[in-house]
């Protein structure tokens, strides 16, 4: 059974596959092809934090692929109550037939795989954000028209955003450098994972340094979801870890700047800076729909079926 719990969990050919099938159905969509694979399935979507894009985009490609959606709030689920994920997962894998859990800890993710038996979709935790970067890695092909040998630079928290861009972006060949204050690096076996590429990663504490020859620059909010409490002591450590035009001026050329959004202008990225990319970084929010239709394709569908669509 194919989940997607984390981007480790892809090869390198199962992140490219992924990409591929996303350009296709962004390319059926745009010219009224339509490709319902996932007639009469039905996808369960846990929400335990708040969302615009994730929620939108699972609903309307679900619905496109000819399936259907179903929001499970967690404020109305007894999962909010205190019923044990295992319990949730065996429930709900006799009535439906995949589950997208956007939730705080990645062990409910991979509780859900465990426990249950159908494809588990993670849709942000606390530690990774797999379908987010997915997305990004198909918009920075999209302008770009290849990853491998480009380098990307995240300005920031070491938090679930950068997580998940080390592994995509190393995974398909892009080098991958990123500036985080002390105190807010990513984990230590996800500097593992990217020591283990070699000078293709750096991580430093000098924004300007990390974006020297960048050919695309990633930020997120200082303050996570569930992190509300902590603004104002991070919005100290983050200062001066900014996208702004003077951290622009050190990297590539035509240097691209995305955003997975919510953004916080004047915070991690400047207004200016915001709305001179805003192509890019909404064609990576339009981009969500076309990547998370690809990872429902690839975990729901049959793989006979899905042969004959490639
Ligand atoms: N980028 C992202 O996941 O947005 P939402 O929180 O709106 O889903
Ligand atoms: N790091 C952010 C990403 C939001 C899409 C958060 O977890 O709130």
């Amino acid at each position: 059974m194919k989940h997607l719990l984390k981007l480790e969990d892809w090869s390198t050919e199962e992140i490219v596959r992924a990409l591929n099938l996303a350009d296709q159905l962004k390319y059926e969509q745009k010219h009224g092809i339509e490709h319902k694979l996932l007639k009469g399935k039905t996808l369960g979507m846990i929400f335990e934090k708040s969302s615009t894009r994730t929620r939108v985009s699972f609903e309307v490609g679900m619905t496109q692929l000819g399936g259907y959606p179903l929001f499970l709030s967690s404020n109305d689920l007894q999962i909010g109550r205190g019923e044990p994920v295992q319990d949730t997962a065996r429930v709900l894998s006799r009535f439906i037939d995949a589950i997208m859990i956007r939730t705080f800890e990645q062990s409910e993710v991979e509780a859900l795989a465990e426990y249950g038996s159908i494809p588990i979709i993670n849709g942000l935790t606390d530690y990774c954000h797999p379908c987010q970067v997915l997305a990004d890695l198909m918009t920075i092909r999209e302008f770009k028209g290849k990853l491998e040998g480009l380098k990307m630079c995240f300005i920031g928290d070491g938090n679930n955003m950068m997580n998940s861009l080390i592994v995509g972006a190393l995974r398909t060949g892009m080098s991958f450098s990123a500036a985080c204050p002390e105190g807010y690096m990513p984990p230590e076996h996800i500097q593992e994972f990217g020591k283990s590429y070699g000078d293709l990663f750096e991580i430093v504490t000098d924004p300007k340094e990390a974006a020297k020859n960048a050919d695309v620059v990633l930020t997120d909010v200082w303050a996570s979801m569930g992190q509300e409490e902590e603004k104002k002591i991070r919005e100290a450590a983050f200062a001066g870890y900014q996208v702004n035009k003077e951290l622009m001026e050190v990297t590539n050329e035509g240097c691209m700047v995305l955003h997975c959004l919510p953004a916080h202008r004047g915070e991690e990225i400047t207004a200016d800076i915001f709305e001179a990319h805003a192509d890019e970084i909404f064609e990576e929010a339009e981009n969500r729909l076309h990547a998370q239709k690809a990872v429902l394709v690839e975990c729901l569908l049959d793989k006979k079926e899905e042969e004959k669509i490639q």
